[in-house]
């Protein structure tokens, strides 16, 4: 048989889990990527063309290492938890190396159109047209994973603001934000409170005069370091901690993390209690905010009403003088080389299990990594590449699409019910269930059960330990042999870069331990023997 060819279009975190998936299945990849490295949102520039994914120059990942990896590409047990995002691209670019997925990517190459064959209702495959140099080619491929991000169409509501244009000062769009340097002594108002939100207005107000961060609806916010000082996500994404979850009902459950949060700080009391339950709506993480709001260099303040030549009118009726507005109002999705096909991207986005577009006559086209997992990007869009690779080849089949379409519908209500209303909602996941809804589709689910009978130790980590993606690699297509010891030795890399001042007391403080519960259980014996 032929050997299938398949489009990766970008070159992020996404797309090289999209050509290591194919490779794996014996498929022939070729990556097309606009800029001249990998990397995208993770590989920081200066001065980003538009189109790009732009980010600012300190970003630090908000997923830690372990929940971050790539299923059998453990990061090295010395990297920090949270990852500096050049720490990133280092990581990045060794995986790159290892599985050899250079030689597949085409750099500088942007993919203007990507259209169905007019033998497409039997043959299933795509003219895809890149330009390099302004020299545009055409290709044919039997198979498209997009993987293009969702970061890159800035959304911009100035209509929203009345008087933005009578405004003197600058503004801008948090994508266009870098550094601090150009805020030193100006008043500054962050518009919506989002990570990056939050993130930039933190890092002005250290050299600003003053920092309003305005918030329509307000935020959860979580941090980085959790209980005993471990990673938040490490700690909380357990398939322990799901399990109780699923017990609870939702209003205890919203209470119970709502408590922990403002056991921190009270989110009343520092401006920004939201109206939503935690669980309805997406929330933020950011382990600075308090301290700047409890320094007074961030102020937070409701949405602006209107903008005067110098000044922010807020909703509260108080007014501020302001030099610089930076908009962190995030981005839309958008695909421009897809044009306006309804039955690959409809208005509502529908996709199977947000991968699959259901209304194509064949399962050519898949989306990978348009979801907003409460968890780390590269685990998830790498396994959704994973069963997108074992349906392009034949392996697995995707549902008639009528049933395709019931499903939307059903996850859609779902989220209709408990969501506020805002698009990104509707592409929000909660990671573990995502996580194992992909994996049984692919047959890579671990069964715990029989892990029980069969290897206790790693089973009582897999429920206990922080879901890390290694799970998905002992069994089934994409096996992995290093699968077992990268879980049993998730902690130890969590630890490592810790423990970077050697204690000698604490080893001995353990085995201190060791002797005192043993003489303890000897002594029990003892007396309940006499
Ligand atoms: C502030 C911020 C913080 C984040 N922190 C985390 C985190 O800590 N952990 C986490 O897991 N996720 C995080 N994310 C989510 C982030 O989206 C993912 O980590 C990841 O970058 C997504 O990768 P991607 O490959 O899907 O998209 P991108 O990184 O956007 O890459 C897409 C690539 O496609 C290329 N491209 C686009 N269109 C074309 C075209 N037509 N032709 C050719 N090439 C094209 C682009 O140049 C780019 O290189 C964060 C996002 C933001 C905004
Ligand atoms: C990390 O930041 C991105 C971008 O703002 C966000 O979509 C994602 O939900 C955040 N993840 C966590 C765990 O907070």
């Amino acid at each position: 048989m032929k050997v299938k060819k398949i489009a990766v279009i970008g070159a992020g975190v996404s797309g090289l889990g999209a050509i290591k998936s194919c490779l794996e299945e014996g498929l022939e990849p070729t990556c097309f990527e606009k800029r001249n490295d990998i990397g995208g949102l993770w590989n920081y520039e200066d001065t980003p063309e538009s189109g790009r994914p732009g980010m600012y120059k300190s970003l630090t990942s908000n997923t830690s290492k372990e929940m971050t990896a790539f299923s059998d590409y453990p990061i090295p047990d010395h990297y920090p938890n949270y990852m500096h995002n050049s720490k990133l691209m280092e990581y990045l670019r060794m995986y790159t190396r290892h599985f050899g997925l250079l030689k597949h990517i085409q750099f500088q190459t942007n993919v203007c159109s990507v259209r169905k064959r007019p033998d497409f209702s039997t043959s299933g495959q795509w003219d895809v047209v890149v330009e390099t140099d302004r020299v545009q080619k055409t290709y044919i491929f039997d198979g498209v994973m997009v993987c293009s991000g969702h970061y890159t169409e800035k959304y911009l509501p100035l209509q929203d603001f009345a008087g933005i244009e009578k405004f003197q000062g600058r503004y801008l769009h948090s994508w266009e934000y870098k550094h601090s340097e150009s805020f030193v002594g100006k008043r500054v108002v962050v518009i919506g409170i989002g990570n990056s939100g939050a993130d930039v207005a933190g890092e002005i107000s250290r050299v600003a005069e003053q920092v309003f961060l305005s918030t329509r609806r307000g935020a959860w916010i979580w941090n980085r370091v959790w209980d005993h000082g471990n990673p938040m996500d490490a700690t909380l994404f357990t398939r322990y901690n799901r399990a109780v979850q699923k017990l609870y009902p939702t209003f205890l459950l919203n209470r119970h993390i709502e408590n922990k949060l403002n056991a921190r700080f009270n989110h009343a009391n520092y401006g920004l209690l939201p109206e939503h339950r935690i669980l309805d709506h997406q929330t933020v993480l950011n382990d600075d905010l308090p301290n700047h709001i409890i320094t007074g260099r961030v102020q937070i303040k409701p949405n602006v009403k209107e903008f005067t030549q110098a000044s922010a009118i807020f909703e509260d009726g108080t007014e501020e003088s302001i030099d610089v507005v930076v908009f962190a109002t995030g981005y839309t999705l958008s695909f421009p080389f897809l044009g306006d096909d309804s039955t690959i991207l409809d208005s509502q986005h529908s996709l199977f299990k947000l991968v699959f577009p259901p209304r194509l006559e064949k399962p050519t086209l898949a989306f990978i990594g348009i979801i907003q997992p409460a968890g780390a990007i590269i685990p998830t869009s790498e396994l959704q590449s994973r069963w997108v690779v074992r349906v392009f080849t034949g392996l697995k089949s995707l549902p008639s699409q009528s049933e395709m379409m019931a499903e939307i519908k059903r996850r859609k209500r779902s989220k209709a019910k408990d969501s506020v209303k805002s698009p990104k909602d509707t592409r929000r996941v909660q990671y573990i269930d995502y996580m194992d809804e992909i994996a049984s589709e692919l047959g890579v689910k671990p069964n715990l059960l029989s892990l029980l009978l069969s290897d206790a130790k790693l089973a009582k980590e897999i429920f206990w330990g922080p879901c890390t993606s290694y799970q998905y690699r002992l069994q089934g297509p994409g096996k992995w042999p290093g699968a077992r010891a990268a879980i049993l030795t998730q902690r130890e890399r969590i630890l490592k870069p810790l423990r970077t001042r050697g204690l000698k007391h604490l080893g001995a403080s353990f085995s201190h331990l060791f002797w005192v519960k043993s003489i303890c259980v000897v002594f029990f014996l003892l007396v309940s023997v006499l």
